[in-house]
C-alpha cells in the first residue's frame, strides 16, 4: 500500500518548528514540513496544492500562483484560501473595531500585500490558466471562546508596523488593545473574523 506524503511550507523557520511540535502531539507521521518561499522555490509535482491566509501578504502573488502551477501535475487541483478584511464585523457597533479595522488595512496596504485579496482570487487563478475555477466564502463569528480574541490579538502583532507608518501614536493603539480585549470579554457582544473567500481549479490535463 502506498502512503500518501503532504508536504507543508513556510519561509520562517519558526513556524516550521511550531508545527511540527504540533504534528507529532497529534501523531501524524505523513507530513514532512519544509522552509519554501512560495514565490521563488520549486517544489515537485503534488496532486493538490493548498495556500491559507498567504497571498494576502505578498508583493507578487500572481507569480506565486505559477509557482504553484508548476508545481502541480496536470489534472491536479489548486485551492487558495484568503481574506477580505472588508468583511470583518463585530456587534454592536465599536469605534475601536472600527479603527483597528481601518489600521490593519492601510498599513497593509502601504506594504504592497491586499488585505481584501479575498474576491480577487477566482481572476487570479484564470489569469494564471488554472480551469473550473469555483468559489465559496466562508466566515468565522464568535460569541466566546479564543476565536474572539483574534482583533485584539492581530492589534497587538501589528502594533509596531502601525507604529512605523505613523498610522497612530502608542497610546492610541495601547488604548485599542485594551478596548478590543474589553469588548471581546463582554458576553454580549458577537466578532468575526475576516470574511474568507475560497477558490479552487483544474491545472487541465494537456
Ligand atoms: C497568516 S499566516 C498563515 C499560516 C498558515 N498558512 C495557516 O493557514 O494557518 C501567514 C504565513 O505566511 C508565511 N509567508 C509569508 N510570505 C511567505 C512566502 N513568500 N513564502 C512562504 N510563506 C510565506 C508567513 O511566514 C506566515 O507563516
Amino acid at each position: 500500500m502506498t502512503r500518501e506524503l503532504h508536504v507543508a511550507t513556510d519561509i520562517d523557520e519558526i513556524k516550521l518548528k511550531l508545527a511540527r511540535r504540533e504534528a507529532e502531539q497529534q501523531r501524524l507521521t505523513n507530513l514532512e514540513f519544509r522552509l519554501a518561499d512560495i514565490v521563488e522555490d520549486e517544489l515537485e509535482n503534488f496532486d493538490f496544492v493548498q495556500a491559507r491566509f498567504v497571498l494576502t501578504h505578498l508583493l507578487n502573488q500572481q507569480k506565486a500562483l505559477e509557482k504553484m502551477w508548476e508545481a502541480i501535475h496536470p489534472g491536479g487541483i489548486l485551492a487558495i484560501e484568503d481574506i477580505d478584511f472588508r468583511g470583518h464585523f463585530c456587534h454592536p457597533e465599536c469605534a475601536a473595531f472600527s479603527r483597528y479595522v481601518e489600521l490593519y488595512t492601510k498599513t497593509a496596504q502601504r506594504r504592497g500585500a491586499d488585505p481584501n485579496i479575498g474576491p480577487r482570487l477566482p481572476g487570479l487563478l484564470i489569469k494564471a490558466r488554472f480551469e473550473a475555477v469555483q468559489i465559496k466564502v466562508v466566515q468565522l463569528v464568535a460569541m466566546s471562546g479564543e476565536s474572539k480574541l483574534m482583533a485584539p490579538l492581530t492589534m497587538e502583532t501589528i502594533a509596531d508596523s502601525v507604529l512605523a507608518e505613523g498610522l497612530a501614536s502608542r497610546a492610541e493603539v495601547d488604548r485599542l488593545i485594551h478596548d478590543l480585549y474589553e469588548f471581546a470579554r463582554d458576553p454580549d457582544t458577537v466578532v468575526s473574523g475576516p470574511r474568507v473567500v475560497q477558490t479552487w481549479g483544474h491545472r487541465p490535463r494537456s
